[in-house]
C-alpha cells in the first residue's frame, strides 16, 4: 500500500509500485493537466512537484513518491492565479500549450528556490524543458515578470 498526498489529499494505492506517478495521475486520479510527451525524461511535459522539488513524472515510479506530497497544476493554485500562472498571462506565453504545463511547474520550483534567478539559473533550470513551439523567449520573460512581481 503506497499513501501519498496529491494537491493536499490524502491518496492511497494498492497497485503496482512501479508505475509511473505520470500514470496514476492521469489514469488513477483523472488529472489530465500533466502531459505524456516522451516517456523518458527527456522533454518536461510530465514536470509536477514531489515535496516542492521539479520532477518528471513519466520516470518516478510510485513507490518514490510514498509518504511525499505531489503538487500538479491542478493544485498549484486554486484559482489558477499563482504568480508563475499570471505572469504566464501577462507574458501571453503558450502557444499550443501542450508542454505549458511542464514549464510552468518548473519555473514555478525554479523561483520558490531563487525568487530572483540569473540568466544562468533559469538556463539550468528550464534547460531541461522543451517547447515545439518554440516559445522560450515568452517563457523567460514570463520567468522575470513573476519574479520581478509584475503580473
Ligand atoms: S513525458 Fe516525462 S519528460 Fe517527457
Ligand atoms: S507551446 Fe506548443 S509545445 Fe510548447
Amino acid at each position: 500500500m503506497i499513501r501519498l498526498r496529491v494537491n493536499g489529499v490524502a491518496r492511497q494505492f494498492d497497485g503496482d509500485p512501479e508505475m509511473p506517478l505520470l500514470w496514476y495521475l492521469r489514469d488513477v486520479l483523472e488529472m489530465t493537466g500533466t502531459k505524456f510527451g516522451c516517456g523518458a525524461g527527456l522533454c518536461g511535459c510530465c514536470t509536477v512537484h514531489l515535496d516542492g522539488t521539479a520532477v518528471r513524472s513519466c520516470t518516478t515510479p510510485l513507490r518514490a513518491a510514498a509518504g511525499k506530497s505531489v503538487t500538479t497544476i491542478e493544485g498549484l493554485s486554486a484559482a489558477g492565479d499563482h504568480p508563475v500562472q499570471k505572469a504566464w498571462k501577462a507574458a501571453n506565453a503558450p502557444q499550443c500549450g501542450y508542454c505549458q504545463a511542464g514549464q510552468i511547474m518548473q519555473a514555478a520550483a525554479l523561483l520558490k528556490a531563487h525568487p530572483n534567478p540569473t540568466d544562468a539559473e533559469i538556463d539550468e533550470a528550464m534547460d531541461g524543458n522543451l517547447c515545439r513551439c518554440g516559445t522560450y523567449q515568452r517563457i523567460r520573460a514570463a520567468i522575470l515578470i513573476a519574479a520581478g512581481g509584475k503580473a
